[in-house]
C-alpha cells in the first residue's frame, strides 16, 4: 500500500500509521487532487514524457475515480496515507503499469502545495458569493429604510439620529472590505506549485507555464522551494475569515440587543429561533448567538496556522499538514454562519415605530438643539449649557424635548421660537446631513447608487 516501501524493512507501526495519516480529512481535497493530476500527465505527454496512450488510460482511469468516489462506489479506507496515496492506488488496481507513470516528475510535496491552493481558491470564489448575498440583502434593507429613524449609538448610549439603512451601510462597507480582502488573496496567491518536485525542481523537461494555464493559474511559481512550504495565502485566507467572522459577530452582537424585549427594534422570525424547554415566553436569537461564538474558532485556526508555520525550515516539513483540518472547519463554519445570518436578516422584521420613538426619547437630538441656538447668535458653548438644562428638565417631568412647550423652553432661554419643533424633529436632524457619508436621504441615495454599481461588477 505505501509509495515509499522500498527501503524499508519494518511495517509500520498501526499507531505511527493512524497519527502520520491524512486520508481522514485530506479526502476532502479528492477533486482537486485528481484535477490536478490530470493537467500534469496532459503536459508530460504533451512533453513526450508519457506516451499518448498511458496518457490516456491515466485520465480515464482518473476520470472513474473521481466518478466512484462522487457516487459512493468508491470509499476512502484506512490503510492508505493520505489522498495522494490512495488516488494512485487506486489507479494502478484500475489501469496497471501505466498508472505508475503518473508520478513522473512530481512529488507528494509539490502536488499538496497544489491540491490546497486549489481547494483554497474554490472555496474563495464560493465564499465571496455568499458575502455577496449578503450584501445584495443589506441592500435592500437599506432601500427599504432611506426614512426609517433610529438612534444612532457611541458607547451604547444614545447620541444622534441616524436612519436604518445607514446603519446596514456601515455594514455594507465592511463586508465590501471583506470581498476585496478576498479578491486580493485570490490574485496574490494564483501562481501554480507544480513542477517544484520535492524541493528543487526535477530534471524532466517539463513545462510548467502550460500546466499553470491548465489549472487557471496566471503562471508557474518562481522558487520551487518556496512553492512547496509556502502557506502564506492560507493564513491570509483565515486573517481574512477571521475579519469576516468578526463583522458577523458584531453585527449579531447589535442583533441580540435589538431583539432583546427592552429594545425590540427587531422581531426575529420563527424560523431562526428556538424556544425554552422550562420557560414557555421565550423565544431565543439562538442563531445570532452561534454566529457570535463560532467567531472563536475561527480565530483559533488561524493562531494555530500562525504557531505551526513559525519555526519550520525550508523546505517542506510534515508540520504542514498541520494546516488542513483548522482551515476546512474554519472555512465550513464561515460559510456556515453567512448563509444563516443571511437568512436570519432577510427574515427579520424591523419595529420602525418603536425605533423612532426610542431616538426621539434618548435626546438624540439636542445636538441640533444647540445648532439651532447658534444660528441664532448664541455661542455654541453656552448653547451646550442651555440644551443641558433642557435636558434636565425633560429628565425631571419623564419627557422628550419635542413635547416641551413653547412657553418652557422661552424659560430657559427666550431665543426659542416656535420654529424650534421643525428644527429638531427626527426629520430634519437627519435629512440637514447631507454631506457624503452621512445619514440624509440625499447623501444616502448617491451611496447606494455607488453600492448598485460596485454589486453588478
Ligand atoms: N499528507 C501530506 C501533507 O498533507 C502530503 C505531503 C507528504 N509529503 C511527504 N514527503 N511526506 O502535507
Amino acid at each position: 500500500m505505501k509509495l515509499w516501501g522500498g527501503r524499508f524493512t519494518k511495517e509500520e507501526n498501526q499507531l505511527v500509521h493512524n497519527f502520520n495519516e491524512s486520508l481522514s480529512f485530506d479526502q476532502k481535497f479528492y477533486h482537486q487532487d485528481i484535477q490536478g493530476s490530470i493537467a500534469h500527465v496532459t503536459m508530460l505527454a504533451k512533453q513526450g514524457i508519457v506516451s499518448e496512450e498511458d496518457r490516456k488510460a491515466i485520465i480515464d482511469g482518473l476520470n472513474s475515480i473521481l466518478a466512484d468516489i462522487e457516487s459512493g462506489k468508491l470509499v476512502f479506507t484506512k490503510e492508505h496515507e493520505d489522498i495522494h496515496s490512495f488516488v494512485e492506488a487506486n489507479l494502478i488496481e484500475r489501469i496497471g503499469d501505466a498508472g505508475k507513470r503518473l508520478h513522473t516528475g512530481r512529488s507528494r510535496n509539490d502536488q499538496v502545495a497544489l491540491d490546497m491552493k486549489l481547494y483554497c481558491r474554490d472555496e474563495i470564489d464560493e465564499i465571496d458569493v455568499l458575502v455577496k448575498n449578503l450584501l445584495e440583502e443589506l441592500l435592500k434593507i437599506m432601500e427599504e429604510n432611506l426614512d426609517t429613524y433610529m438612534p444612532g449609538f457611541t458607547h451604547l448610549q444614545k447620541a444622534q439620529p441616524v436612519t436604518l439603512a445607514h446603519h446596514m451601510g456601515a455594514y455594507f462597507e465592511m463586508f465590501t472590505r471583506d470581498r476585496s480582502r478576498l479578491h486580493d488573496i485570490r490574485k496574490r496567491m494564483n501562481y501554480c506549485p507544480l513542477g517544484s518536485g520535492a524541493l528543487a525542481g526535477t530534471t524532466y523537461p517539463l513545462d510548467r507555464a502550460y500546466t499553470a494555464q491548465l489549472l487557471g493559474f496566471d503562471g508557474p511559481t518562481l522558487n520551487s522551494m518556496d512553492s512547496v512550504s509556502d502557506r502564506d495565502y492560507v493564513i491570509e485566507l483565515l486573517s481574512a475569515l477571521s475579519t469576516i467572522a468578526m463583522h458577523l459577530s458584531r453585527f449579531s452582537e447589535e442583533i441580540i440587543i435589538w431583539n432583546s424585549n427592552e429594545y425590540r427594534f427587531v422581531e426575529i422570525d420563527d424560523a431562526y429561533s428556538t424556544g425554552s424547554s422550562i420557560m414557555p415566553q421565550k423565544k431565543n436569537p439562538d442563531i445570532a448567538e452561534l454566529v457570535r461564538g463560532k467567531t472563536g474558532r475561527v480565530y483559533g485556526a488561524l493562531m494555530s496556522i500562525l504557531t505551526t508555520m513559525k519555526g519550520i525550515p525550508l523546505a517542506y516539513d510534515k508540520d504542514m499538514q498541520e494546516d488542513k483540518e483548522l482551515t476546512f472547519d474554519a472555512i465550513d463554519t464561515v460559510k456556515g454562519c453567512l448563509a444563516l445570518f443571511t437568512g436570519m436578516i432577510s427574515t427579520m422584521t424591523f419595529n420602525k415605530e418603536v425605533m423612532e420613538a426610542s431616538a426621539k426619547n434618548g435626546f438624540t437630538n439636542a445636538t441640533d438643539a444647540a445648532d439651532y441656538l447658534v444660528n441664532h447668535g448664541v455661542p455654541f458653548r453656552d448653547a451646550h449649557g442651555i440644551v443641558g438644562q433642557l435636558v434636565l428638565f425633560c429628565i425631571d417631568k419623564g419627557i422628550a424635548l419635542d413635547d416641551m412647550t413653547l412657553d418652557e423652553f422661552k424659560a430657559i432661554s427666550p431665543v426659542f421660537e416656535e420654529d424650534v419643533y421643525e428644527a429638531i424633529s427626527m426629520k430634519t436632524c437627519v435629512e440637514k446631513r447631507t454631506t457624503i457619508g452621512a445619514p440624509g436621504q440625499e447623501a444616502m441615495k448617491k451611496v447606494i447608487a455607488i453600492y448598485k454599481e460596485q454589486l453588478e461588477k
